[in-house]
């Protein structure tokens, strides 16, 4: 770390890394669900990089199509490829809900493509996000509700607020933050933005919320006001994508978005992404006059694709996805028993793949109820069960991930260690 702070602010690559000058974590190497990091402390992983890992790390099978694909043709031309092909087929195979799809190389860029379609194929400007979401780095999207700093108590709003400094205050013009859930602000919405709104973007189930999530009535109203008015439902399943089912959350709603955005499963940690939606709306998209410009150096890059291409041929052909319900519902019951057997209110959203764990007696349907859960003994426990060595972040707003090679774990030993981590964290 002294020497990392040399180099980069903070001494990380990115913000979110930053865990303080004592408890960066610097990783050394990674097989299956297991990280070690340069200490040579070894951990179970339920973080896995942000959801990404849904098969395991270094998974052998992905990797081989990649330093296959690679060794015959390169990692990039700039020029189509016939897996361009294969893989958007792929997708819309699992994915009834998109026609039509483009590449990306992050979960920020797909969000971009999407918003900006959406205004093309609408003329309008004005989009929606719901309180909670996260929809990637790009300065729109980087407003939200201060609920940190929100008094529960009141009925007053939380104030909008941008994520950090550099985000011009203009860039929040567009955008309208509404509650999930919550009918009366969709009905507002729609009545005050009728015209002008493109688009409304969001995660059914909160992957940056604690897989808080919508209502399946609540997201049917969305969807039919969308098509009253006119507006795009855009549906980010960067998180949930081939991870909660195959056809990711669309297919546990049976409710579709006219553009989704897909990245981090698909790719079992390889830098890709996608988004896609009805033919109609996607041939928007185009150099022809007047059509959305979307484009990068290396999009759709034989690393990313060959990646992309295994990773979903597995999730296609095996039962990778019943196992990590299957092991997802067993970690989800032996963390049940440990909280009750130390009297602690605790519920669980979300799918088993992505499991939000949160102390309170109901499951909470805002984040503004995520703000009422004890979640400050959620960070003293999880940093407790980081010491004994059971990776996850410190937030009760990031569900627990699971991966394929979770099977492998010793779940007496991670009772044990969850069992320990929660009496040390009650006795601090
Ligand atoms: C729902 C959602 N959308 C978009 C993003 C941005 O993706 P990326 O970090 O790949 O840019 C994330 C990242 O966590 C996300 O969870």
């Amino acid at each position: 770390m002294a020497e990392a702070l040399l180099h980069m602010p903070q001494g990380v690559a990115e913000n979110y890394r930053y865990w303080g000058e004592e408890k960066t974590v610097f990783i050394d190497h990674a097989k299956g669900c297991y990280l070690t990091d340069a200490d040579g402390k070894k951990y179970v992983d339920f973080r896995l990089g942000y959801g990404p890992i849904i098969l395991g790390y270094s998974d052998e099978r992905v990797d081989g199509a990649v330093i296959e694909q690679i060794t015959q043709c390169g990692t990039m031309s700039g020029f189509s490829t016939e897996l361009d092909i294969t893989v958007a087929k792929q997708i819309k195979y699992l994915c009834p809900n998109v026609d039509k799809l483009r590449f990306a190389n992050s979960g920020t860029e797909a969000v971009m493509g999407t918003v900006r379609t959406a205004r093309a194929y609408t003329g309008r400007d004005r989009i929606s996000i719901v309180e909670g979401g996260f929809h990637g780095l790009y300065d729109e999207m980087m407003w939200k509700s201060d609920i940190e700093n929100w008094d529960a108590r009141t009925q007053v709003n939380p104030k909008v607020i941008p994520f950090g400094s550099g985000i011009p205050e203009r860039t929040k013009d567009l955008v309208d933050i509404i509650g999930l859930n919550d009918f009366e602000a969709l009905e507002q919405l729609f009545k005050t933005r009728q015209d002008s709104l493109a688009c409304i973007v969001l995660e059914p189930i909160i992957g940056n919320a604690g897989s808080i999530s919508a209502n399946r009535s609540w997201l049917q109203r969305l969807r039919d006001l969308c098509d009253q008015n006119g507006s795009l439902l855009i549906l980010d399943e960067v998180k949930t994508g081939f991870r909660v089912a195959k056809g990711g959350a669309q297919q546990l709603y049976g409710i579709h978005a006219d553009l989704t955005t897909y990245a981090k499963a698909m790719g079992n940690g390889y830098a890709v992404a996608a988004f896609g939606g009805k033919s109609s709306v996607m041939d928007v998209v185009g150099s022809h006059p007047g059509g959305v410009v979307h484009g990068g150096t290396y999009t759709a890059n034989l690393v990313a694709m060959s990646a992309t291409h295994a990773t979903l041929k597995i999730l296609t052909e095996t039962d990778a996805l019943a196992t990590v319900d299957r092991v997802g519902m067993q970690v989800r019951e032996l963390l049940g028993r440990v909280f009750t057997a130390a009297g602690i209110a605790h519920t669980f959203a979300g799918p088993p793949a992505m499991l939000g764990v949160h102390f309170t007696e109901q499951v909470p349907d805002t984040y503004r109820k995520w703000r009422q859960t004890n979640h400050s003994l959620y960070k003293k426990f999880a940093w407790k069960l980081i010491e004994h060595g059971v990776m996850l972040e410190p937030d009760s707003r990031e569900p627990w991930f699971i991966c394929e090679a979770h099977q492998s774990i010793d779940m007496g030993w991670l009772e044990e260690m969850v069992t320990r981590a929660m009496t040390e964290a009650l006795s601090e």
